[in-house]
């Protein structure tokens, strides 16, 4: 198909670890470069720690030096601030929407608007650039016998910019926070304010280059920090790959009737769809609808799926970036896959960092651990350096196989202040019990 590919990969997370792993597997492979990459991506191509993956001006000059054929962005920021679009000006192929693909993530009214089009279904909502009038919004729900909607800041807030509001007061609380405090900068000028949702949730996730869209299996996200789901939410404290208790019917609509959809909505709109389309999805008593749509791999779905993944990643992103996705077949394997994300003790709040990491040569050689706060200190020992430290995935015939095998391998690793949760993939463990297999 083409000769070896150089490739800069864009980020410095979990996410990104597991990208390297599976490009590095790669026979298309010439050479690999991270920018600012981990300590995990250190051991599988070469680290650009000064170029910190949103200086777009460094990372297109970084491309160029190392003739790049092909960038692969990995976060979501870089997107929003158009990386892609500079690289295109130089002739250099992309894995990732342009800036005015990826508004469907940077902006939720934007992403609303799109929906409301296309005939996606997702919660109500009304977008406010006024506090005044988000305030008279909110009385007059009140006021109307309504329940406590969501508060979200429009732009991205990683992760954090939203509030399901128990009461109207702390949805009034949390418009102050937003749009007066400023709590998460410009995004949140403009804030929505939507209807409350309730069911479970699960991550969709689609290779697409704007015409051809290739699904991968679904998976589910444990964003609170606690068992239980209780606490604060964090980015992700671990997944479970498939969802047994979601139907058939309901992942084959999602797939039709947003996936597609929206592909196809930007497409005609004029803003062609490369790269990753994860729709954020919940399961509500009228059918599934749409919480969230991300431009990129969720981390820590990434994780989870790409262990799945038997076909060549780098050949699925260069498809992607050349437009011959319908050339490629996306094979995945059957096996379940469960990944525990282990924190530093008080994440999402505050956390020391520097402690050493022990125990990692025990854990399986089939049992990939993926880095995203750690670095070497001065004698090179591995010490934490970040609130997500590190995440480990398991596979097995069913979800509570690799769930046991997963927590058998947390267990081999030790640091000081470690936490992960100790119920991930129950409710997937819970719905093979109740139907026998996982799907
Ligand atoms: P987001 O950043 O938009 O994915 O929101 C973070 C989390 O807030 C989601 O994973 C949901 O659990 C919750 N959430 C967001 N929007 C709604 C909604 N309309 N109703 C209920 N929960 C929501
Ligand atoms: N795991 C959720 C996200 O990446 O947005």
């Amino acid at each position: 198909m083409t000769s070896p590919l150089n490739v800069l990969l864009l980020g410095s997370g979990g996410r990104e670890h597991a990208i390297a792993w599976k490009v590095a597997q790669s026979p298309l492979l010439a050479q690999l470069w991270i920018a600012p990459g981990n300590a995990g991506t250190a051991d599988l191509g070469e680290n650009v720690p000064e170029v910190p993956a949103t200086d777009i001006e460094a990372v297109a000059a970084l491309a160029k030096r190392v003739r790049a054929d092909l960038v692969i962005v990995g976060p979501d920021d870089p997107l929003a601030l158009g990386v892609v679009d500079r690289l295109t000006v130089e002739g250099i192929r992309c894995f990732g929407p342009t800036r005015g693909a990826a508004e469907l993530e940077w902006s939720k009214s934007f992403a609303k608007d799109v929906m409301r089009q296309a005939g996606i279904a997702t919660a109500e909502a009304r977008a406010f650039d006024s506090v005044t009038e988000a305030h008279s919004y909110l009385r007059q729900l009140e006021d109307a016998g309504a329940a406590a909607p969501v508060v979200k800041a429009n732009g991205l807030a990683l992760g954090k910019g939203v509030v399901v509001a128990a009461s109207f007061e702390e949805a009034r609380a949390a418009l102050e926070t937003t749009m007066v405090s400023r709590a998460f900068g410009d995004a949140g000028s403009r804030v929505l304010i939507e209807e409350r949702m309730a069911g479970p949730e699960t991550s969709a996730h689609a290779f697409t280059d704007g015409v051809t869209v290739r699904h991968m299996p679904f998976s589910c996200d444990h964003k609170p920090v606690f068992d239980g789901d209780r606490g604060p939410n964090t980015g992700g404290m671990g997944v479970f790959s498939p969802p047994g208790w979601l139907a058939e019917a309901d992942a084959r609509a999602i797939e039709r009737d947003v996936t597609e959809r929206t592909v196809r909505a930007m497409f005609e709109a004029g803003r062609p769809y490369r790269g990753v389309l994860y729709p954020g999805m919940m399961l509500t008593a009228d059918g599934p609808r749409v919480v969230e749509y991300n431009c990129r791999f969720g981390d820590p779905e990434a994780q989870a799926l790409l262990p799945r993944l038997e076909s060549d990643l780098l050949e699925i992103c260069w498809a992607v970036a050349t437009n011959t996705l319908d050339q490629v077949e996306v094979r995945w394997s059957a096996r379940a896959t469960v990944c525990v994300v282990m924190a530093s003790g008080g994440y999402p709040g505050s956390y020391s960092t520097g402690a050493r990491i022990e125990g990692l040569s025990d854990v399986d050689a089939d049992v990939p651990v993926f880095f995203a706060g750690v670095a070497p200190d001065a004698e090179g020992q591995l010490v934490t350096s970040g609130g997500r430290v590190l995440s480990v995935t398991a596979s097995g015939a069913t979800i509570a196989e690799a769930q046991a095998r997963a927590y058998e391998n947390v267990g081999r690793i030790h640091f000081e202040g470690a936490h992960y949760r100790t119920d991930i993939g129950a409710r997937g463990v819970a719905a093979e019990a109740a139907v026998g297999a996982p799907r």
